[in-house]
């Protein structure tokens, strides 16, 4: 087979259709369900967009009052799942903790063998209510801090952050939160999401295609990035005595060695973009209210600096993890917590792929062109 019909990493080619996204990299838009993700993030909860991506429309408010009181019910952590959460050491990355926990509450679901339509529906929505516990109770306990019982008065944005901090939280600081979750929700065939549908589509269950989705996502091409901005900023060193502009020329001299050496900058970026992310304007929107909220402009500083040199150096713009990051932090979040707050998220897309691939299936099985040694045989 010629080296050109080998579509390596699959760029550019489509494998087949869905009714959960739309990503335009020409328009640079991208519709959740045929909603701009923009308006979804100015003007819904986290709670009506994963019911969107699930049911294929907006909630009336009845039907939302439904949906959260259902979610309400299953956000206390799991007795069984804080136990071996606490058999883990504190040392082990958090994303194998979260993949680690899915993996229990698959094998521990009353409903783990049953894939109808129904059965999926149901374990997605125990999902988005447990992942808030195990990320934060998984954070507090490497902080030798204790579980924090859910708040039924809270929604899903503000009970996250009060189950991770045990405290209030402004409104300010709930909504650039609500926004972050909502722009990491859904962005079509992705590394993680197309692992879900592959391990779907041998027909396995929910949990099996989640867990192998949490495992796609962790590395710091995908997911990981928004954990490897932060380290990118350590790196250069936040010196929060500095003014903005100081900040920047330190940034720019770090990206301009960066790229003398090859190196790629995490954060940077996107196969399916090349002109810009469609949602870096509304999380880095959220990302300045935060900067103002805590009164930290040197880390704009830091943002603007790395920004501004890799668009003169090579054109290519920030991703999604690259304000996020940065958001974060500032909220208070560890380093390495980032990226499971990008899995509590992006559980609605999994599992909405997960579903729309089980209605439509089709066994995910490509194939490969041979280049090791010709036959031979056994002497
Ligand atoms: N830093 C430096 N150079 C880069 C970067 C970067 N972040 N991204 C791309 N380039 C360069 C490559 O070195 C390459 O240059 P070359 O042609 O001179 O060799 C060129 O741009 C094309 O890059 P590819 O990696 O081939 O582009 P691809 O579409 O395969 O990769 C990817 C996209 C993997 C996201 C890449 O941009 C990257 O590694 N970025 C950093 C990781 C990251 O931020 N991932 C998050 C993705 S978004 C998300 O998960 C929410």
């Amino acid at each position: 087979m010629a080296i050109e019909d080998i579509k390596k990493g699959l760029a550019g080619v489509v494998v087949d259709y869905t009714a959960v996204s739309k990503v335009n990299p020409d328009t640079n838009s991208l519709l959740y369900r045929g909603y701009p993700v923009q308006e979804l993030a100015a003007a819904c909860s986290f709670e009506e967009v994963a019911y969107l991506l699930w049911n294929g429309e907006l909630p009336t408010p009845e039907q939302l009052a439904g949906f959260t009181a259902r979610e309400r019910v299953g956000r206390a952590l799991d007795p069984v799942v804080q136990q071996v959460i606490d058999a883990l050491p504190t040392t082990s990355h958090p994303m194998d903790v979260c993949r680690t926990a899915v993996s229990v509450l698959g094998a521990r679901h009353e409903l783990a063998e049953d894939s109808s339509p129904e059965a999926n529906l149901a374990k997605s929505v125990d999902l988005f209510a447990a992942m808030p516990a195990v990320v934060a109770y998984d954070q507090r306990r490497r902080r030798g801090q204790d579980v924090v019982a859910p708040r039924d008065d809270l929604d899903y944005s503000a009970n996250f952050l009060w189950m991770t901090f045990g405290e209030d939280h402004a409104p300010e600081v709930i909504d650039a939160f609500n926004v972050s979750m909502i722009l990491y929700a859904e962005h079509s065939f992705n590394a993680s999401t197309f692992t879900a549908r592959v391990i779907t589509s041998s027909l396995s269950d929910l949990h099996s295609a989640v867990t192998g989705a949490i495992g796609a996502l962790k590395g710091p091409l995908h997911g990981g990035a928004n954990e490897a901005v932060m380290h990118t900023f350590d790196e250069i060193g936040i010196r929060s005595e500095e003014s903005l502009d100081e900040a920047a020329a330190r940034a720019k001299v770090w990206m301009e060695d960066a790229l003398a050496k090859k190196k790629k900058v995490m954060g940077f970026g996107h196969r399916v973009y090349k002109h810009g992310d469609s949602r870096v304007p509304t999380m880095k929107a959220a990302l300045d209210k935060m900067i103002a909220h805590y009164g930290r402009p040197e880390l704009l500083g830091l943002y603007n600096g790395l920004e501004t040199a890799m668009d003169a150096a090579k054109a290519i713009k920030p991703n999604l993890d690259y304000p996020t990051g940065p958001t974060y932090h500032l909220m208070g979040f560890d380093t390495p917590t980032f990226t499971p707050l990008f899995v509590a998220s992006r559980i609605t897309g999994w599992t909405a792929h997960i579903v729309e691939q089980a209605a439509a299936n089709s066994l995910i099985r490509p194939l490969s062109a041979y280049n090791g040694v010709d036959e031979r045989h056994v002497p």
